[in-house]
């Protein structure tokens, strides 16, 4: 098992990084919690530790002692360039970087579906598929992973890439019937990725154990990770909601409203003959 001394968690202030931070308190011996964003006050085994990932000196300090990290720092901001530039790319690699300095066992890094959101929603995936990122935040996370890809091969630093679906309470919109990752799943799954004994380079989509899913994970055996919790439970609540029109409908893609976003439908040339 791999050790769960001290666990760096980025992006703590987060709606995920406040879930992790439940789920972990009491499961590891050090807790060291980083935002740039406020964070509650430390309980006992917890470390405050305030940090932009794009300074580069202040996240290399952050990495002494820390045997694994949590990374789920990033922004969500769908198009914006340059915030996607500093805070998602150069940040992630700031991360990896120190990480691999620092002798850090593993990471735990937070893709996102929207690294594959191009594909149709008929379309099985494994993570054995090309990347189609759906977006510039997609694409940022496809950066991620190819990082964590190259920081494994060739400085054997582990990693697990999670395509995370939707994580909320409940799935309140027909694809996450398809999407859904229920919050105890959530941190199932990154418990068990903390604690799995090898899991070199590994992409496992973040998904619930719903009848609908899109994404098949049946290859990640090595981490004791099994979903409790099924969308279609929601099923008829999502089409009451549907029928009200206080939920959207159906998208082609399964990046769904960010696949859509700015998205230019190409035409057929007419033809000259
Ligand atoms: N919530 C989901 O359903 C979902 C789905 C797919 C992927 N993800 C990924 O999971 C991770 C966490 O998502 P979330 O929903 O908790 O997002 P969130 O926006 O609630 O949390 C992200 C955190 O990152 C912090 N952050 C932003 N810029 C920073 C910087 N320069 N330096 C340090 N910290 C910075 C923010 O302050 C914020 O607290 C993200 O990487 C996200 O892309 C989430």
């Amino acid at each position: 098992m791999m050790s769960l001394k001290t666990v760096l968690v980025t992006g703590a202030a987060g709606q995920l990084g406040k879930l992790l931070r439940e789920s972990l308190r009491g499961k590891v011996r050090a807790l060291r919690l980083s935002d740039i964003a406020v964070m509650d006050p430390a309980n006992e085994g917890e470390e405050l530790w305030p940090c932009d990932l794009t300074d580069v000196d202040g996240v290399r300090q952050m990495m002494v002692g820390v045997d694994c990290v949590v990374h789920l720092g990033a922004s969500l901001n769908v198009d914006d360039w340059n915030e996607t530039l500093q805070v998602n790319i150069a940040g992630t690699y700031n991360i990896f970087e120190a990480a691999k300095r620092a002798g850090v066992g593993r990471i735990v890094y937070a893709s996102s579906h929207h690294a594959v959101g191009m594909y149709p929603v008929d379309e099985p995936l494994d993570q054995n598929v090309p990347l189609r990122p759906d977006s510039l935040y997609g694409l940022s996370k496809c950066f991620g992973e190819n990082t964590a890809r190259y920081f494994w091969d060739k400085f054997g630093l582990e990693a697990v890439c999670l395509r995370i679906g939707s994580t909320r309470s409940k799935p309140t919109e027909p694809r996450e019937l398809s999407t859904w990752l229920s919050e105890p799943d959530f941190q199932a799954l990154v418990y068990a990725c903390l604690s799995a004994k090898a899991v070199e380079f590994s992409v496992v989509y973040g998904v619930s154990n719903n009848s609908d899913s899109w994404w098949n994970n049946t290859h990640a055996t090595h981490l004791n990770y099994v979903p409790r919790d099924n969308a279609a439970h929601y099923q008829a609540e999502i089409e009451s909601l549907v029928a009200s029109g206080k939920s959207v409908g159906h998208y082609a893609l399964q990046g769904g409203k960010r696949a859509d976003y700015g998205m230019v439908v190409l035409q057929n040339e007419p033809s000259n003959s």
